[in-house]
């Protein structure tokens, strides 16, 4: 057996949402099996051992580190599946233009929203995105999240997309955090390919026919996603961005049904799509196409407040369809820009009405479900890694409770502090 070297003990609850290492759906979803007068084992490997009384881990394991976890709740860290973290500027100015009724897709007919993200990036260096960057990660971490996607999609040419991909990478290599890549390509169709002499079509042969091959031959991402809306991206252009993917090795997820109906979400669940993100606008279809084929769908509610929106995703109607629910912040400058977790399983809970069982399970499982991580990360249980994260309250419902606040003191990385307070 594994050499137990930590042992986390003196926390009132642990949140174990241990149970079977795969995307949680229907009345699974609602169980985080919390549980009261526990600590958790963790081996020199990172991983757990086990989670089991307190006095019974301390006579087991006489010679082990004992971190005091001092009364408060204990949780996997959170996987949070869907974020755009590298970025320049802060794009605070649209949020005027919105509450004056601009809409969203209108600000960026207007040159704005993405390509104006797009713009600043193209002006910096490689080492001034790192900086920006890990400034946020380590305020994201302090939130507890200890894994989280990051994807490409303010570069918009083959060479600022594997700059911000290689970013990500050199982030990787000392960040509070797990991080999983995505490229995405197809966030937008660049201005400078609206006028002639160019085109949408050439630069959708640019994404299939060299930037998808350089990203994959570099290893720079595990996923590929596509902005499949209408006024962005058609479902059939995003199929053959997609079919490429996924013939270079790439795994799939979809910007999906975000703020209008197209059938995004039918076309995630034909090409087996790990994850269908946002959903705001999915149709009855849509939500049965997802449970038959087992793709997630990764809710963001913090999208649509942030964007003023009345409407949400139908969070009820995925879990009773059978649909792994996933939450995530889809932090970034234009739509959400927020590093707070808690305040995301708050959302779950007051806008999409899910319990906070669920919104527990669709921070941690589900998410680690969206990146094809379920059997690593999401649950202190035996065999996953050590990704805790712990808070300073006595009840776990407490977490979502205050919103806005972040009473998360610590997290810890494969059982080694990452974030410390
Ligand atoms: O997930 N919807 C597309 N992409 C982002 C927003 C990006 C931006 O506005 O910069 C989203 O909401
Ligand atoms: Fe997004």
């Amino acid at each position: 057996m594994t050499h137990v070297t930590r042992l986390f003990i003196n926390a009132t609850q642990v949140v174990t949402c241990a149970g079977p290492a795969r995307g949680r759906r229907g009345v699974e979803q609602a169980d985080a099996a919390v549980r009261d007068g526990v600590g958790v084992a963790v081996g020199a490997d990172g991983r757990v051992v086990s989670v089991a009384p307190d006095g019974d881990l301390r006579a087991a394991h006489p010679g082990a580190e004992l971190i005091d976890c001092a009364g408060g709740v204990l949780t996997p860290g959170f996987v949070d599946s869907h974020t755009h973290a590298i970025f320049g500027r802060a794009r605070y100015e649209e949020q005027e233009l919105r509450a004056a009724g601009v809409g969203y897709l209108e600000i960026a007919r207007r040159g704005g929203g993405i390509h104006s993200s797009v713009r600043d990036l193209r002006t910096r260096s490689a080492d001034d995105l790192v900086a920006l960057a890990r400034a946020r990660l380590r305020r994201i971490a302090a939130h507890g999240t200890t894994t989280l996607e990051v994807k490409s999609g303010y570069g918009l040419s083959l060479e600022s997309e594997l700059t911000t991909l290689r970013v990500i990478r050199r982030l990787a290599a000392d960040a509070p955090m797990r991080l999983v890549p995505t490229f995405l390509g197809a966030h937008e169709v660049p201005l400078e390919y609206r006028e002639a002499p160019r085109d949408r079509e050439e630069y959708i042969a640019l994404v299939t026919g060299e930037m998808i091959p350089a990203v994959a031959a570099e290893g720079l991402a595990r996923f590929c996603d596509v902005f499949c809306e209408p006024g962005v991206y058609t479902v059939s252009e995003t199929r053959r961005i997609l079919l490429a993917a996924r013939a270079a090795g790439l795994a799939l997820k979809l910007h999906a049904d975000e703020l209008e109906n197209g059938a995004a979400a039918e076309l995630a669940a034909e090409l087996g799509a790990t994850s269908a993100d946002h959903l705001a606008a999915i149709s009855e279809a849509g939500v049965a196409a997802l449970a038959k084929a087992g793709t997630v769908a990764t809710l963001l509610p913090g999208t649509m407040l942030f964007l003023g929106r009345p409407k949400q995703a139908p969070a009820r109607a995925l879990v009773a369809a059978g649909v792994p629910v996933a939450l995530a912040s889809d932090f970034n400058p234009g739509t959400s820009p927020t590093v707070n977790f808690p305040l995301v399983l708050t959302l779950g809970v007051s806008q999409l009405r899910l319990s906070v069982g669920e919104a527990f399970v669709a921070a941690t499982v589900n998410g680690a479900a969206a990146l094809g991580l379920a059997a690593e990360v999401g649950q202190l249980a035996p065999g996953f890694q050590a990704d805790l994260a712990l808070f300073d309250v006595r009840d776990h419902r407490e977490i979502p409770y205050w919103y806005g606040d972040n009473r998360c003191l610590r997290t810890w990385l494969g059982g080694r502090p990452a974030h410390l307070g």
